[in-house]
């Protein structure tokens, strides 16, 4: 059936997908984490193309027409080669999307003060992706980096609570607003952080905004499909979600009410 696509290296993606479904609930989605292979976040280049690649195209060849990379790192590190090597033949007329470039877009209209921080992966903060976007619309922005490494392990072992997690993601917030005192906004630039929004907001001065990226990612897929009926008009519209993971489906099953609000079926899926 014809589908749209939502990819992430594990469970993070389903904060995206979860706003996407609730704001378009009639098309049919397919969900594929690559658990087996996640975290994404300090792999090289080349393994997070390859990896993600690999699971682009077997979206596809279950009929995607459109796959939103819902996964900072991949959107990072591979959506650029994916989109300028892989889709041609039989794939020229699909599409892939990343999270990175419509964070990027809107992202200097939350900020007064004009100096904003970007929390994300090793990879995501490497990458420079953020800066050389966000340059781009919005040139006068000042922007900071922080790279929370420990955080998506964190999350994914569901240890938000403990004094260990809590202490290490205050020392992470407390140091990327070290960097400039007007910083007024923190960009979640890494799809499992908004579980932890409540442990950041201990940390975080009043006035500073923490924005989320699912929201801002599903107002601009919606946008895309009204821009491009082309596509929209191919997709399925029966409400049918699959989810796959290459990992184990009882796991992923287990951790994906946290994630995404309810108890789902996931299929496993070797690749
Ligand atoms: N979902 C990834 C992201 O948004 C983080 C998880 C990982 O490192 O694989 O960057």
């Amino acid at each position: 059936m014809p589908s749209i696509g939502i990819f992430d290296s594990g469970y993070g993606g389903l904060t995206i997908f979860k706003a996407i479904k609730a704001a378009m609930p009639q098309y049919n989605y397919i969900y594929l984490g690559d658990n087996a292979r996640a975290p994404y976040g300090n792999l090289s280049y080349q393994t997070v193309y390859e990896y993600t690649w690999q699971c682009v195209r077997w979206l596809l060849d279950q009929g995607c027409e459109l796959v939103i990379l819902a996964c900072n790192t991949a959107s990072a590190k591979a959506l650029r080669s994916i989109q300028q090597r892989n889709l041609t033949g039989p794939y020229a007329a699909k599409r892939v999307l990343g999270v990175i470039r419509p964070t990027a877009e809107v992202i200097g209209n939350y900020s007064q003060s004009k100096h904003i921080a970007i929390l994300g992966t090793n990879g995501t903060v490497q990458s420079g992706s953020y800066l050389i976007e966000i340059e781009h619309f919005y040139p006068e922005l000042n922007v900071y980096q922080h790279a929370c490494p420990l955080w998506v392990p964190l999350i994914e072992n569901n240890d938000l609570y403990s004094e260990e997690s809590i202490n290490i993601i205050k020392k992470d917030v407390l140091e990327v607003l070290r960097q400039d005192e007007q910083i007024d906004t923190l960009l979640l630039a890494c799809t499992h952080y908004p579980l932890i929004k409540d442990i950041i907001q201990q940390f975080v001065p009043k006035h500073v905004n923490i924005v989320g990226q699912d929201m801002l990612v599903t107002d601009s897929l919606k946008d895309y499909l009204l821009r491009h009926p082309e596509i929209a008009n191919k997709i399925a519209q029966q409400g049918q979600i699959l989810f796959y993971t290459t990992g184990d489906s009882k796991d992923f099953e287990a951790h994906t009410a946290m994630f995404f609000g309810k108890d789902i079926d996931a299929l496993h899926v070797a690749l």
